[in-house]
């Protein structure tokens, strides 16, 4: 197994290094993990956060929706990543109704924190989360809130869809980010973005931005660990590429997938949104 660059140093990521990175054009490598042997493969490639997520609601337990997934569940595979990482630093991501009220979002992030040893969390959100972000922040917890295609509200909007391709949602998406960051976000994630609308919120804003379907200019990117690996059943997103064509082994196709990352190959134009 081989870093991606074995002559770099590596610490341990921290919001600091985060915001280092954006602020020097580096792109961020996030990928995520439900497991210990996965989180070190991944942390050994140089992905620089892991992202329990819950996702894991779908591609670990099978359901078709993320929703069914509690905080339990993101303690129990939060604790078991922690185990595999040295460098990355470990996102947790609150489940659905887990961030309903301030006091509830304490408690929850709280335990992602002390239990599973995570060094941020991520919430699916925007203006009507402010008060909940600042809540969190206040407590010293980092947040990475989520705009765009919010998974946990897809019964609301009745398909997983782009997100912000109209005038007014565009703008609304950009006025929610800046008053994320003003509210204390750490960083902020776009699923499902289209890519010049994504590339405008990562330049208005100074927290890193990562993508997932929302172009190569944002300051990072992300991807579901079983969609790198080709293992995520039926067709898979635009957005999504297999690393593992091509590579002879799991650890040499997350190394590609950080590669690409880090060299702003991956997404290419096939993979955005207009
Ligand atoms: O749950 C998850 O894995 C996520 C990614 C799709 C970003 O939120």
């Amino acid at each position: 197994m081989s870093y991606a660059n074995p002559e770099a140093p590596r610490r341990k990521v921290t919001v600091r290094t985060l915001r280092a990175m954006k602020q020097a054009g580096e792109p961020i490598a996030m990928l995520t993990a439900y497991d210990a042997s996965f989180a070190r493969v991944a942390d050994a490639a140089g992905v620089d956060v892991v992202l329990v997520g819950d996702s894991l609601g779908m591609v670990i337990q099978g359901h078709d929706t993320t929703l069914p997934v509690s905080v339990d569940d993101i303690v129990y595979h939060g604790r078991a990543v922690a185990a595999g990482l040295d460098h990355a630093l470990l996102l947790a991501d609150m489940p659905f109704l887990s961030f309903r009220d301030e006091a509830r979002a304490v408690i929850n992030a709280g335990r992602f924190m002390q239990e599973a040893g995570a060094q941020m969390v991520k919430l699916e959100g925007g203006v009507a989360q402010l008060g909940v972000v600042e809540a969190l922040v206040g407590q010293g917890i980092p947040v990475c809130a989520h705009l765009g295609l919010k998974p946990q509200s897809i019964h609301k909007l009745g398909a997983y869809l782009v997100q912000g391709r109209e005038r007014d949602a565009a703008e609304h998406m950009l006025l929610e980010a800046r008053e994320l960051e003003d509210a204390g976000a750490d960083m902020l994630l776009l699923e499902c973005v289209p890519a010049a609308l994504a590339e405008r919120i990562s330049k208005a804003v100074d927290i890193p931005v990562i993508g997932i379907g929302a172009g190569v200019g944002c300051d990072g990117q992300v991807l579901v660990l079983h969609d790198v690996l080709g293992i995520t059943p039926g067709r898979p997103p635009r957005f999504v590429k297999d690393f593992m064509a091509g590579a002879g082994s799991i650890p040499e196709a997350i190394v590609a997938y950080v590669q690409a990352v880090k060299m702003r190959q991956f997404p290419g134009p096939e993979h955005c949104f207009d």
